[in-house]
């Protein structure tokens, strides 16, 4: 393994069989933790980037399998937030330092074109120094563009698996695969800072899938890469699935910044939820990014994509203190910054 890894750092393509080598062998992973490590720590430094999540909408019009949100669950506890309130978690972000704020959501066909294009207007107005990054989910060119050209800076779409009959698997028949990778090429062409991301061990994942997900991260390059582990969620056909492991998605995270050593890579809140010391091993391996919830406490739980999501019962004052603490105890700081890729 030593030999392929030495071959990422000196920036070789691996073929998809030297990717599932190593991804499907066993082998100690403190050395490729260092390695991730010292990567990361040579272009952002001991830097963690924060980015404000607002959850806009737990409305889905789509039916992922392994989503809590999906549109057939009935039991989920449905909300949109108004551009007021949207605006207020901005302050509140502002305040505390954030300098780059998140929209995600279902998608919502509430939130049309228009209506979000005058929220980007206005958020962009308030705070010209802030980066906006939306998280909407699939949406055509033109929508696209109009976002990017109110403001929007970076959009996040996890492709969720870069192999069609896994992802076949994954959602029903009206989701197309091609239409994922094709949003993720126009939102690169349109201009914005993209992510792309996955699930670690989501159902019916093999060492051949993720082999595949490495190759698109290398091929595609995108500026920001968003894993974390799948966890079952109990509405969900997926509820008895078993959870993806904290080494697992370690090691990915590790591979992504050694692959593309340039990338934004959050310890995400899922990871967080496997393992008190979730986000702090993911930033040991090569993560340097957080995303703490700026959502209004009252309507966190609501939005649930999958079972026991942490940081649900806190304000995002609180929220941001403890992860301070928690990204220094690690060794690492939090910056007040809008914290871009670095080329
Ligand atoms: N477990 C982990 N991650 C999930 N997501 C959705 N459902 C789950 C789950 N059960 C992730 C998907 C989606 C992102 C917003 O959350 O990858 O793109
Ligand atoms: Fe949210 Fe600790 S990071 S409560």
């Amino acid at each position: 393994m030593k030999d392929l890894i030495n071959r990422l750092i000196e920036k070789e393509e691996l073929s998809l069989q030297e990717w599932e080598k190593l991804i499907e062998t066993d082998f100690p992973l403190e050395d490729l933790f260092l390695k991730a490590n010292r990567v990361r720590e040579k272009i952002y430094g001991k830097d963690v980037y924060i980015r404000g999540l607002i959850e806009i909408s737990s409305y889905c019009k789509n039916d992922c399998y392994y989503c809590g949100i999906r549109c057939g669950n009935k039991k989920a506890q449905r909300y949109r937030l108004t551009k007021e309130q949207i605006l207020e978690c901005c302050e509140i972000g502002n305040q505390l330092g954030f300098r780059t704020f998140v929209l995600q959501g279902g998608e919502d066909p509430f939130f049309t074109k228009e209506r979000v294009t005058d929220i980007i207007v206005e958020i962009k107005n308030r705070y010209p120094e802030n980066a906006l990054t939306l998280s909407l989910g699939e949406h055509d060119y033109e929508t696209y563009g109009e976002w990017f050209d109110a403001g929007a800076d970076r959009y996040l779409l996890r492709h969720e698996t870069a192999d069609r009959n896994h992802y076949e698997s994954l959602h029903p028949s009206q989701m197309s695969f091609e239409n994922r990778i094709q949003c993720l090429r126009n939102l690169k062409e349109i201009g914005y800072q993209v992510g792309c991301g996955f699930m670690v061990e989501s159902p019916g994942q093999t060492s051949e899938t993720l082999a595949e997900d490495m190759q698109l991260i290398t091929k595609l390059k995108p500026e920001m890469v968003g894993i974390g582990p799948f966890i079952p969620h109990q509405d969900t056909p997926l509820r008895m699935e078993k959870a993806g492991s904290l080494e697992k998605t370690l090691k990915m995270l590790a591979l992504i910044r050694l692959a593309h050593p340039h990338v934004l890579l959050p310890a995400t809140t899922a990871l967080g939820t496997i393992h008190p010391q979730g986000r702090e091993l993911g930033l040991k391996a090569g993560a340097n990014v957080v995303m703490p919830n700026l959502s209004p406490k009252d309507v966190r739980k609501k939005y649930s994509l999958y079972d026991n999501k942490i940081c649900t019962g806190e304000e995002a004052a609180e929220c941001i203190r403890c992860l301070k603490l928690r990204v220094e105890n690690a060794g690492y700081k939090i910056v007040e910054d809008r914290g871009d890729y670095k080329q």
